[in-house]
């Protein structure tokens, strides 16, 4: 089949080259020129395991199209990917503007039928805007159809999520729509849930907002097993043991970041109270998560004494390993907070320098501030404290002996519990994990 993607993102890509690997025939758009003549010339605009590769097979294959003219990709194909971002508005609402300008271009452009499919997260009930601005902008006698199909894709994994999915939510309100998904999905022998289209768009709020609660949870805990002489990793194992509770998404530390769980919990939490509903439960799951870089501030403060004028290196500036995004990482946060207190920042991460960077100038700070070195090592010379912020493999084959050597005071506050296996008291450490008392 023929399919068009509108938004060249992590999804958008993503998911157009999982097509590809299906064998249909796939167009992408987007606005911005410069990620379009990259991905023309085979070059990924971001990292992801595996997409470099599928990209460039794809392309040879004559499977993806890039282009940035939205007519060409309108009229490519009948199903239409909105894979647009919807990022958080300041009161918490998604912003769709993207989905409805792009809904009125195509009702005002489209000269045969179209299925406009929803990929991006949405709130519940935006596909009936979709569906207005498409009877109201739409020209006279061209059928239109909408449809929910929401992304589960895991950044860092996100191509073999997309090819071995844990279920595909197809949302729809007729036959029509329903059978041109099946038919896309066909050879995707995964569980396949067709129901009405809140339904869909609700399910993927509804995930989302439930493992970040749940990452939430066993940081509250964690705080309490430090206090009372636990050990988090034990307690969610205990607990994860239970099949009802499971043992994924129970890692405690610096919590979420990324663009999805932050952003969708803020979202689910404001169009539940614009029909009334009080989901204030997610908003502590939100404060209790952006209060996880004030832990690692505290045990700083509790070894270092003062901050200002202290080398702190900080290890791991995406919001995750295995990937190059660093869309709410904690690790920004935590810099942030050590500049405003006159801290001297060196910071190394093998993907994600290069966009932690131009972040902290979107915050406002001079990037000459943080010194960005090519390594972990250089990263950590003459360092009063090493500060693990993502839990990059990298980072747990790190030399003990020569770290050592190289910190002006070996302290380590680790925010991924990754070192925590290394006994790295006995090689002279002062080593803070997270939930882990002494
Ligand atoms: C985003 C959200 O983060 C995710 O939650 C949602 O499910 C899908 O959209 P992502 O791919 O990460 O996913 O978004 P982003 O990386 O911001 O890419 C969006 C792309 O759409 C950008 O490349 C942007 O240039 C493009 N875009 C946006 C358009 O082409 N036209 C527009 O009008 C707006
Ligand atoms: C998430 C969902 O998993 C995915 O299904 C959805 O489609 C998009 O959002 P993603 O945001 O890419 O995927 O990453 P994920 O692996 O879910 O991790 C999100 C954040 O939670 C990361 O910052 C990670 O460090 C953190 N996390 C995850 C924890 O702090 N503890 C855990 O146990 C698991």
């Amino acid at each position: 089949m023929k399919v068009s993607i509108i938004g060249a993102g992590y999804v958008g890509v993503i998911t157009a080259l999982g097509f590809g690997e299906l064998g249909h025939e796939v167009m992408v758009m987007d606005q911005d020129v410069n990620k379009i003549n990259q991905l023309v010339s085979g070059q990924m605009p971001f990292y992801e395991r595996g997409a470099q590769e599928s990209l460039q097979s794809n392309i040879s294959a004559g499977k993806v199209h890039f282009t940035c003219s939205m007519s060409d990709v309108i009229e490519f194909a009948e199903l239409i990917f909105l894979c647009v971002g919807t990022p958080p508005l300041d009161d918490g609402s998604a912003d769709l503007s993207a989905i409805e300008s792009i809904a009125r271009t195509i009702a005002e452009q489209a000269t045969s039928a179209k299925c406009l499919v929803e990929k991006s997260t949405v709130p519940a009930g935006t596909s009936q805007w979709i569906e207005r601005t498409l009877r109201l902008y739409g020209r006279n006698g061209v059928t239109f159809y909408v449809a929910s199909n929401p992304e589960f894709l895991q950044e860092g994994n996100a191509l073999d999520d997309f090819l071995n999915p844990s279920r595909i939510v197809i949302g729809v309100k007729d036959d029509y729509a329903k059978d041109l998904l099946l038919e896309l999905y066909r050879d995707l022998d995964s569980p396949k849930l067709v129901c009405d289209i809140e339904t869909a768009e609700l399910i993927k709020h509804a995930s989302n907002s439930f493992l970040a609660m749940k990452i939430s949870y066993i940081n509250l805990v964690a705080d309490l097993c430090e206090r009372v002489g636990a050990d988090v990793r034990t307690v969610a194992y205990g607990i994860g043991l239970d099949p009802r509770i499971g043992s994924n998404f129970l890692n405690a530390g610096l919590g979420y970041g990324g663009s999805c769980f932050p952003k969708d919990t803020k979202a689910f939490v404001h169009m539940a109270r614009t029909v009334g509903l009080d989901f204030s439960l997610l908003e502590r799951v939100d404060l209790i998560n952006r209060s996880r870089v004030d832990v690692i501030l505290s045990k700083l403060r509790a070894t270092l004494w003062s901050l200002k004028g202290k080398r702190i290196t900080i290890l791991g500036l995406a919001f995750k390993p295995h990937t190059d995004d660093v869309r709410e990482a904690p690790a920004l946060r935590i810099i942030s907070k050590l500049l405003d207190e006159g801290a001297i920042v060196s910071a190394y991460d093998p993907k994600a320098s290069h966009n932690a960077r131009g972040a902290m100038i979107d915050l406002g700070y001079d990037p000459s501030e943080i010194r960005f070195t090519a390594d972990s090592y250089e990263a950590l010379e003459d360092s009063h404290a090493l500060v693990i912020a993502t839990e990059w493999p990298d980072f747990a084959e790190l030399d003990p002996d020569r770290i050592y050597k190289l910190m002006r005071t070996p302290i380590i506050v680790d925010g991924r519990n990754l070192l925590i296996d290394k006994d790295l008291g006995n090689c002279g450490f002062e080593y803070y994990p997270i939930g882990i008392a002494k």
